[in-house]
């Protein structure tokens, strides 16, 4: 992807990743297209940075998929870098009495069928282009999932199947197919608290990494890799993958009296 003259639609890019990354992109002279359903926050943004559009969309409404995709074909026919980045995160107690469905199927839809049908959508267009660029947000818990994330953690295992497909199927098109795999940053993904826990990454030290892979890396692998994440990355490699497992989970522990969930050696929920 060069660094300037692009034309970049983000999703998901009123707050956390997807708006840092807006930013780093309208700095760099790209014209920027930031959409999300807050609008007073693509107002904000807009405002403070002359020259960045914002469009709302939802990407949960299938119409509302169709008709905004429609809009960018039409006003940005040179759109070169579609940035999928918009994503919800919920806890989900799966040993619970009742169990809410709803809540799974509302990441489903925000995180994979989002994703795939604003892709399907605007893929033509992307062809169009001499060089063109899918960045897609998956996360370290695709390699390694979370148990009080079940759903969260597998649409983006899903995200990094589907990712690996497609950029095998455009090999020979000018569209280059890459995976954003954040680590755990300082955003309000999972609530206010997140975005200023120390145990997070800062969300300017990941951006600021993010952009000198892209500028100075070789992506032909096709993976957006900052140094935090390479352990979750690559953990199904290693021969401790288990422990690693259960070290993450019991930090993360849905409740102490339910910790045996994740803790359970007999039953083991990674393989
Ligand atoms: N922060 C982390 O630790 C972390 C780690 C790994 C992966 N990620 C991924 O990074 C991406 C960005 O998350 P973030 O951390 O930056 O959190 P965030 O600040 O909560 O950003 C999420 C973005 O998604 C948008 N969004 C959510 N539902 C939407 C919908 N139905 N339609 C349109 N836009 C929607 C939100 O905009 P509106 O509310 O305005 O619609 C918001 O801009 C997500 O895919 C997340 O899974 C984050």
């Amino acid at each position: 992807m060069r660094p300037t003259g692009n034309t970049v639609l983000i999703t998901g890019g009123t707050s956390g990743i997807g708006r840092a990354l807006a930013e780093v992109f309208h700095r760099r002279c790209n014209q920027v297209i930031i959409a999300g359903r807050r609008q007073c926050l693509l107002d904000e943004i807009t405002a403070a940075h002359p020259g960045m559009l914002g469009m709302r969309l939802d990407v949960d409404d299938s119409w509302e998929v169709d008709a905004f995709a429609a809009r960018i074909r039409a006003q940005f026919p040179q759109l070169n870098v579609l940035v999928n980045n918009a994503g919800i995160s919920r806890t989900e107690d799966l040993a619970a009495d009742t169990v809410d469905f709803f809540t799974a199927l509302s990441i489903l839809q925000t995180n994979i069928v989002g994703v795939l049908q604003l892709t399907a959508a605007l893929l033509p267009t992307l062809k169009q282009q001499a060089h063109s660029t899918i960045i897609t947000t998956s996360s370290g818990l695709a390699f390694v999932p979370r148990a009080n994330l079940p759903t969260y953690c597998a649409s983006k295992a899903f995200l990094h199947s589907w990712l690996q497909s497609l950029r095998f199927q455009l090999r020979e098109t000018p569209v280059e197919v890459l995976e954003l795999i954040p680590p755990y940053v300082q955003t309000e993904l999972g609530g206010p608290s997140q975005a200023t826990d120390p145990t997070a990454l800062p969300l300017a030290d990941y951006i600021a990494e993010v952009m000198q892979i892209l500028d100075e890396s070789d992506l032909s692998h096709g993976e957006i890799l900052v140094n935090r994440v390479k352990a979750l990355r690559w953990a199904e490699n290693s021969d401790d993958y288990v422990q690693k497992f259960m070290a993450l989970n019991h930090q993360t522990a849905i409740t102490s009296s339910r910790s045996s969930i994740v803790g359970e050696p007999r039953r083991n929920p990674a393989h």
